[in-house]
């Protein structure tokens, strides 16, 4: 579990060695065929680990790699899931899934996963590939200074415009980069570098609860939240459910090493669902 998460634009963190080499080398052995992934946004191809039930190595990888990278990802963000969802103990993937990309990869302009689904807690990047490809990894953003954070929270997929970049968590092999899914917690990926290879490997996976928290959390259903989302809006109860869950965010209680421990050791996760379809403009970095 580790450090605390990194604070700034928004909760995250980077770490390097995740999985062993034999590990990611058993990943690329076993990589499927270009027949089980799909197109989801161009020039990006998405493999969902639930479409392999019959590969007994992904499906061990699932039991036996996954559940140590969730559990040590939510621990480092505990504070703010617990004080968000209060005595809540049942979570799932969303998306576990592989990802590769195209050599001509155009990118994806900035977005954030809040809009269509503010019941994640967690989205997990792991990078895989054992070469330099050409390939970014993905971009943190900001609000610009001198906005005001939830107005342009509430500019859904506006964001180009209303944001500047904070940095850039390079494509290395074996490095992670996970965030704490909120209001601002905006995100890119650069279009690939002329020349860029095949391949962008990455495994990656979503950590929700349950929709139904929408309703104490925004006083509405998870499909009304999601349509006021769907387009900018200067709507005050959208700024003000911005206002509140970026204030909330910040304002979450620390706890200590054993007090996330304690959290985790309550919870549960179930991995391995799979959404049939995803509302709205797809989640992916
Ligand atoms: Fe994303």
């Amino acid at each position: 579990m580790g450090a605390a998460a990194v604070e700034e634009p928004y909760p995250h963190f980077v770490r390097d060695g995740v999985f062993s080499d034999q590990t990611r080398a058993d990943m690329h052995r076993n990589w499927p065929g270009k027949g089980y992934f799909y197109a989801e946004i161009p020039g990006n191809y998405v493999c969902n680990l639930s479409l392999l039930p019959g590969s007994f190595y992904w499906q061990n990888f699932l039991a036996h790699e996954v559940p140590n990278v969730i559990f040590g990802t939510l621990g480092v963000f505990a504070p703010y899931i617990k004080a968000r969802y209060p005595g809540e103990t049942q979570f799932e993937t969303y998306v576990c899934a592989l990802m590769q990309s195209s050599g001509n990869y155009g990118g994806h302009d900035v977005h954030n996963h809040h809009y269509h689904d503010p019941t994640f807690v967690a989205t997990i990047l792991i990078y895989l590939d054992t070469v330099q490809t050409g390939h970014h990894g993905t971009t943190l953003l900001r609000t610009k200074p001198g906005m005001d954070e939830a107005r342009c929270a509430a500019k859904t997929l506006m964001w180009h415009d209303l944001t500047e970049e904070h940095r850039t968590v390079e494509y290395r092999p074996g490095r992670i980069f996970a965030f704490y899914d909120n209001a601002i917690a905006y995100h890119e990926v650069r279009p690939s570098a002329p020349g860029a290879l095949f391949g962008r490997r990455i495994f990656r996976l979503h950590v929700r609860t349950d929709p139904s928290h929408c309703e104490r959390l925004y006083g509405v259903d998870y499909e009304t939240y999601q349509k006021k989302r769907r387009f900018p809006s200067e709507d005050p109860q959208v700024l003000a459910w911005m206002r509140k869950d970026i204030e909330e965010m910040r304002s979450s209680p620390k706890l200590t090493l054993d007090e996330r421990a304690a959290w985790l050791n309550s919870i549960s996760v179930h991995i391995g669902h799979m959404p049939v379809e995803e509302p709205g403009e797809q989640a992916i970095a």
